[in-house]
């Protein structure tokens, strides 16, 4: 930001929400062009029978379909390239992103190297990059929010380190969002994305000065978050799952303009270090979080406590770390870093590579060492 009391705002994917909105896939991707390579996960879009309904719409609609369906969880930055230069052999018009965060970011780092002919650390090292092949997010999660960032996060084994890619020309183009294909997500990953979500609105919240359409998009996406996530794991009704949805959405957009935090910051690193579910990670992360961040953002502590209070339909007087816990504490799943088999004495390097990350050097109250120690440990 230039100076106190200034903001800006930058959107450019155009979203179509609704129940069915995948069905609209074919004659949205024929205006843009007539081949596409269909990015997706290894084996749960195919096993759904998502992959299958997808690859109809598409050619019904006279589009010519290739499928890339190698995406790891935390998705390699060898298969991205790989799936890169697949795509810049078919010479493909479009990319689609089919899935949860993980083929959603993986299509934008594809369409990089398809578009720029560059292996992908020399494209997350380009500071400009060009106008690429126009990107399609389709999520079937609600959480990562990918499918209206331009942000991407792949990981390199060989150092156990993620690391993102960001450019103004990484924005989907377009972001189908369909609640109905989050229906068959489990409980388990119901919890941890939406996890995701709310921790994307409240960091969102936390970091900047002074940014209204953070703030709209944020506040919503967290009364949302709050009001519907329980019931969405526990019940996963249509008005459950269309709420999760829209909090996904709005949080992915509030992240898109000012970044992410702490919570992030380690998540990141553990997630590079473990392979473990973002969302899990991060949601765990963020009552510590919050508690150390809140006696410079007192005002904003408070909001956030308030916005989850009504949503989740709690009693006042909670703090908003103490909001956070007691409705993370409502969904059927193991708390904590240990339950995702982490232990104390693995996280040394995790500390070290936390200090590194743009997210922990975008948080706003300054970290040290000593702090993301303490933060993990009261996570574990
Ligand atoms: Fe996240």
């Amino acid at each position: 930001m230039i100076e106190k009391n200034c903001w800006q705002s930058y959107m450019p994917t155009r979203v179509i929400y609704a129940n069915g909105a995948v069905n609209v896939l074919g004659g949205e991707v024929l205006k843009i062009g007539k081949s596409v390579l269909l990015v997706t996960g290894r084996t749960s879009m195919r096993k759904l029978g998502i992959t299958e309904r997808v690859c109809t719409i598409l050619e019904k609609a006279g589009v010519k379909v290739n499928v890339y369906e190698k995406i790891e969880s935390n998705p390699r930055l060898e298969t991205v390239e790989e799936g890169g230069f697949y795509a810049r052999d078919l010479n493909v018009d479009v990319i689609i992103g089919l899935g949860g965060g993980s083929a959603m970011d993986s299509a934008k780092g594809i369409s990089a190297v398809a578009t720029t002919g560059k292996k992908i650390e020399e494209v997350m090292q380009e500071p400009n990059l060009p106008i690429l092949k126009p990107i399609v997010a389709i999520p079937t999660t609600s959480g990562t929010g990918s499918e209206v960032t331009h942000i991407s996060v792949f990981t390199d084994v060989k150092k156990m380190r993620k690391s993102a890619l960001r450019s103004t020309n990484t924005f989907p183009q377009i972001a189908l969002v369909d609640p109905e294909l989050t229906y068959p997500l489990s409980p388990y990953f119901t919890a941890v994305t939406g996890m995701d979500a709310l921790t994307h609105a409240i960091e969102a919240i936390l970091i900047h000065d002074f940014n209204p359409v953070v703030d709209a998009w944020a506040e919503k996406a967290i009364l949302l978050a709050s009001k519907y996530l329980v019931s969405a794991t526990t019940i996963g009704d249509a008005e459950s799952r269309a709420g999760m949805a829209q909090a996904s959405v709005l949080a992915g957009m509030a992240i898109s303009q000012v970044g992410t935090g702490l919570a992030h910051g380690i998540g990141m690193s553990l997630g590079g270090v473990f392979d473990i579910d973002h969302g899990a990670a991060v949601g765990f992360l963020l009552p510590k979080v919050l508690e150390f961040n809140s006696p410079i953002r007192e005002q904003k502590s408070r909001l956030i406590a308030n916005l989850i209070s009504e949503g989740a339909n709690f009693s006042s007087g909670y703090s908003a770390d103490e909001a956070v816990k007691q409705l993370f504490n409502t969904l059927p799943i193991q708390r904590g870093l240990n339950s995702l088999g982490i232990k104390e004495d693995q996280l040394e390097m995790v500390v070290g590579d936390a200090l590194t990350q743009g997210a922990t050097k975008n948080n706003p109250r300054m970290v040290s060492r000593e702090d993301i120690w303490s933060v993990l440990k009261c996570s574990l």
